[in-house]
């Protein structure tokens, strides 16, 4: 069974509508993946998903109310298949994780975006952060981490 862990910089938005994409594709076509979601900052930890994206993932029929947000682990690096980042900045903090305490498990982190952007150059490659932001930014990060998970989906399919 394939682990997969979404990551972002406070796991109350983009990781957990991450996960909450792939545990609904998962749950709807009987997938043998696992699929769970962490941060790279301490800042959130315990906490739900950010409202904002509750209501923004409720409206596309997921819900992400029971999610907690959690602080990635070196285990994580052992445990999991693919660690996905939201953007480069995540990326660049987990390689420097993985090289400094989980050694030789580099390889397993990657951006979420790269299969969707390598599908078609039109896509970007990072998930801009839509904490900061109003709630057309959150709509917008939906539907690219909506698109993003579907093409990593086709493609665990494939392999
Ligand atoms: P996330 O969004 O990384 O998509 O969960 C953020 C959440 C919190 C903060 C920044 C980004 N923050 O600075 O507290």
């Amino acid at each position: 069974m394939k682990k997969i862990l979404m990551v972002c910089l406070g796991n109350i938005c983009r990781s957990p509508a991450a996960e909450g994409f792939f545990q609904s594709f998962i749950d709807n076509e009987n997938l043998a993946l696992q699929v769970d979601s962490a941060a790279t900052s301490n800042y959130h930890i315990g906490e739900q998903p950010d409202k904002r994206m509750q209501k923004s993932m409720r409206a596309r029929g997921i819900d992400i109310s029971h999610l907690r947000g959690r602080q990635v682990t070196k285990e994580d690096f052992e445990q999991f298949d693919f660690v996905y980042a939201m953007d480069r900045s995540n990326f660049h903090n987990l390689k420097a994780l993985a090289e400094r305490d989980a050694p030789g498990y580099e390889h397993k982190v990657e951006l979420f975006l790269q299969t969707l952007h390598s599908q078609n150059s039109d896509e970007p490659l990072e998930v801009p952060d839509p904490y900061f932001g109003g709630p057309e930014g959150f709509e917008r990060c939906v539907d690219l981490i909506e698109r993003g998970a579907k093409a990593l989906i086709k493609q665990q399919g494939e392999s």
